[in-house]
């Protein structure tokens, strides 16, 4: 699979190395080439680098690895992106991480679905941490749950294939708006982790479900 993962912070390299260590084909993507460049090279493993336009000409599957408040800009910037499965990542914390800045009847995962009305946007890895990549997908020593909610059943399963595939355990969810409990999960994470100082070796799952 080919995949471009806009961004070169914590996410987008921790998502790459496992990816590409799973023989899919990956390129980072900045608004500064050449510092995805430097960032690509570092991490090895055949891992490419380019624009925003010309990673997502090429992928399968692109991942937004960016801020919420960013993401506007870099659909833009990528042409649209319709016709690709994108996977959400982003989380739409406040400034302090104290809260979400939208919820309740709407989602980053849906305001991106408006974005790029022609892509299949699916929600996954939010709930991770970027620690938890480092760690091959582990969390407490075991594999950590990706919830997966998308509206495009097939783009779904997809995705949740690839995190299986790279040794995460998927819970889909259903449909996108499903994200509006997993956006706050990932805010209940962030709040274990840090303000109750439970560390970032932590990810949440379901009893009970596959
Ligand atoms: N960190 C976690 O544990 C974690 C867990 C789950 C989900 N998430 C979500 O994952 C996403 C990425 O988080 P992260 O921790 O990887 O962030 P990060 O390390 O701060 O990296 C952010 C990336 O976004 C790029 N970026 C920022 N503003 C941009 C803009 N206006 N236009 C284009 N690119 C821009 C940055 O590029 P430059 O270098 O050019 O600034 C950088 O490559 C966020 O939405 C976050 O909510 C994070």
């Amino acid at each position: 699979m080919s995949i471009s993962i806009f961004g070169t912070g914590s996410m987008a390299t921790g998502l790459a190395v496992l990816f590409a260590k799973a023989n899919h084909r990956v390129t980072l993507a900045s608004r500064d080439v050449a510092k995805a460049r430097s960032v690509a090279a570092d991490l090895g493993n055949g891992i490419g680098a380019s624009s925003f336009a010309d990673a997502a000409a090429t992928a399968d599957v692109v991942v937004l690895a960016v801020p919420y408040d960013a993401v506007a800009e870099v659909i833009k910037a990528a042409g649209g992106l319709a016709g690709k499965t994108v996977i959400d990542i982003t989380n739409p914390m406040t400034a302090d991480f104290s809260g979400l800045t939208i919820g309740h009847t709407n989602s980053a995962a849906e305001e991106i679905q408006k974005l790029a009305p022609e892509a299949k946007v699916v929600k996954a890895f939010n709930t991770v941490f970027a620690s938890v990549l480092q760690a091959g997908g582990n969390a407490g020593g075991r594999p950590a749950t990706v919830f997966v909610a998308g509206d495009d059943a097939a783009a779904r399963k997809a995705v949740a294939d690839l995190a299986q595939s790279v040794g995460f355990a998927p819970v889909e969810t259903g449909v996108l708006s499903s994200a509006r409990y997993l956006e706050p999960v990932a805010g209940l994470n962030i709040a274990l982790a840090y303000g109750l100082g439970r560390g970032t070796d932590i990810a949440p799952a379901w009893q009970g479900v596959a």
